[in-house]
């Protein structure tokens, strides 16, 4: 079934959909996103996407085009259009159509692209109750990875080398440390502490993270905001991911080693249950 997709200020059937061969998010990567997961046809943490959306754009000198209350409202009228119950929106900001030039144009309009991707059972997903195995690959994305760019060439080169080498996913190393996964916050648990790398340019400031550090605090678990390597984590009791669409998902292998006793460790599994328990009280 065709679905319903926003383009600057219209909702098209998706066949119907398109944006200019000049687009600078098409020809240059000038152009950030968002994605929002939607649980039971509600959003989650729809105001810290938003949030972060604003940084994101006021970074790179990028208009706003929309106020946090129109882009609710767009939100909201994809998940009625398309009827979706569980799954995610997904957002794109690009800084518009011009003739092609590395200077940023003083008068283009940005584009505004939306559509949902329907998950049912999102939040059942049956690899949370196995875990996922993570190979380590070096960190070589540019020095503004706070910044939520579309520019997702090497992350997905990255899910590829991981697929190739029978893993799920990769985490990215710099300097011997953990930086991220490719599309998510990388945790390790030892002693019952968690270890998450400090906020930064390095990684993406998740808006998971965020809820789930606070949830983390507010139980009474120690975290430490800090770089981790390798080793340090292969050593670990458990570890585990964050992300708005994997929530929280165990990690069981890193590069081949089993952690613990190579089953999602209690702490990522109690996160996990908090997290979507309290989210999904929160939804809009
Ligand atoms: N990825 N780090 C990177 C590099 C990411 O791409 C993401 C999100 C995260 C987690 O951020 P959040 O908790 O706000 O989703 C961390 C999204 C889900 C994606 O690209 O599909």
């Amino acid at each position: 079934m065709s679905r319903t997709v926003y383009v600057n200020g219209l909702y098209l059937p998706e066949e119907e959909a398109k944006v200019s061969v000049f687009d600078r998010g098409f020809l240059m990567a000038d152009g950030v996103y968002e994605v929002t997961s939607v649980l039971g046809g509600k959003l989650i943490d729809f105001a810290g996407h938003a949030r972060r959306l604003a940084r994101s754009l006021a970074e790179l000198e990028m208009k706003n085009p929309l106020t946090e209350d129109e882009l609710l409202a767009i939100h909201r009228e994809l998940v009625a259009r398309n009827d979706l119950v569980d799954g995610m929106i997904y957002l794109q900001i690009t800084r518009g159509a011009t003739d092609r030039d590395f200077l940023f144009p003083e008068n283009a309009e940005p584009t505004v692209v939306l559509f949902t991707q329907s998950k049912p059972g999102l939040a059942d997903n049956p690899t949370a109750k196995v875990g996922i195995k993570v190979i380590s690959i070096p960190d070589i994305r540019w020095g503004r990875r706070d910044i939520k760019t579309v520019q997702l060439l090497y992350p997905s080169m990255g899910k590829m080398m991981a697929r190739k080498a029978g893993a799920d996913d990769a985490w990215m190393v710099e300097d011997g440390e953990v930086t991220e996964g490719t599309s998510n916050n990388a945790y390790i648990v030892k002693g019952g502490k968690i270890i998450t790398r400090h906020l930064g340019n390095e990684i993406l400031h998740g808006i998971t993270r965020s809820a789930v550090l606070r949830f983390a605090r507010e139980a009474q678990m120690e975290v430490e905001e800090r770089p981790f390597t390798v080793d340090e984590a292969k050593a670990a009791d458990e570890a585990f991911i964050t992300s708005a669409s994997a929530f929280v998902m165990p990690v069981v292998q890193i590069d081949g080693v089993s952690l613990g006793a190579g089953t999602p460790g209690p702490v990522a599994l109690r996160l996990r249950e908090i997290y979507l328990d309290e989210m999904r009280k929160a939804a809009v």
